[in-house]
């Protein structure tokens, strides 16, 4: 059976469904033509089937943003069947009404980072999607209106600008930021959201904010802990009272994001090329 979607999440989310009492049905490792993905853990609740896959590691955040490989991540995805992806990400904030431990739903992304292959089309005339909407109006609709009630504050707009990474930004690039529109930084939306679009998925980011990002709070700099001071204590343990609830939140979310129709433009965002005989039916054979 197709799963009813798929959730890419930050560090041993599996472990997070385990701890809320699912049980795995089966861990697999997917190999593509780039290489494996991670292992792709399938849960079932409430009748439905999904899937769930840790961008950075299974146990422990092996691995930083520049190196994922959101290409294998979603050709495992687009070959199991799925359809919608719900993107769980942990960026800092632009905008002092986004604090440490709000959920934000991005509408809008700003892409300042550019890192690692950002395309499945590279040396064909194929790719060019226009991105507004960027995400899932109908996931992003279904989104919302199931996190009514959520006992976090829930933002539901917000520009996301992608950086590359690992490093964090210094004060002056988070002021051309915030000058630009931006209201989250983070280093994992893009180009996995645009990659994304170019497998006609629908693909809906729910993030939670987990920094003040730097110099918009004074904070002094602290060597050897997170973010080298740019949390308070306080500030980190509304970050981990989401993080504990991200499993029931999921869950809570998930009849919801299964029920969308996909009348959205997402299922045929290649379809300029479909109809041109560039593509055929199977996607297998567009990607390069
Ligand atoms: N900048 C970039 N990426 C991040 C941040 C930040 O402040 N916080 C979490 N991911």
């Amino acid at each position: 059976m197709k799963p009813a979607i798929a959730i890419i999440a930050r560090v041993g989310a599996h472990q997070a469904f385990e701890a809320a009492g699912l049980k795995p049905e089966k861990t697999e490792v997917y190999p593509t033509p780039y290489g494996d993905s991670r292992p792709v853990h399938w849960f079932r609740h409430g009748g439905l089937e999904f899937v769930v896959l840790s961008r950075h590691g299974e146990a422990g955040y092996d691995l930083s943003a520049p190196f994922l490989n959101p290409r294998a991540n979603l050709y495992a995805l687009k070959a199991l069947g799925v359809e919608k992806i719900l993107a769980w990400v942990a960026p800092g904030s632009l905008n002092e009404t986004m604090a440490p431990g709000d959920l934000v739903a991005p509408h809008d992304v700003l892409d300042e980072g550019r890192g690692g292959p950002h395309t499945y089309y590279p040396g064909v005339g194929w790719g060019f999607i226009r991105n507004n909407p960027v995400f899932c109006p109908e996931l992003r609709a279904a989104l919302l209106q199931a996190l009514a009630g959520a006992p976090f504050p829930v933002h539901d707009r917000a520009v996301y600008v992608a950086t590359a990474g690992p490093r964090l930004e210094t004060a002056a690039e988070i002021r051309k930021f915030r000058f630009l529109g931006g209201d989250l930084v983070g280093q994992t939306l893009a180009p996995e959201v645009f990659l994304a679009r170019e497998l006609e998925f629908c693909y809906v980011g729910l993030t939670y904010v987990v920094n003040y990002a730097e110099g918009l709070v004074e904070r002094p700099y602290q060597p050897g802990v997170l973010f080298e001071g740019l949390a308070t204590p306080e500030e980190a343990a509304r970050v981990r009272a989401v993080e504990a609830a991200f499993p029931e939140l999921v869950l809570r979310l998930l009849p919801a994001l299964a029920a969308t129709g996909r009348q959205c433009p997402c299922p045929r965002l290649m379809e300029r090329y479909r109809l041109r005989g560039d593509i055929g039916a199977d996607w297998r054979t567009w990607v390069r």
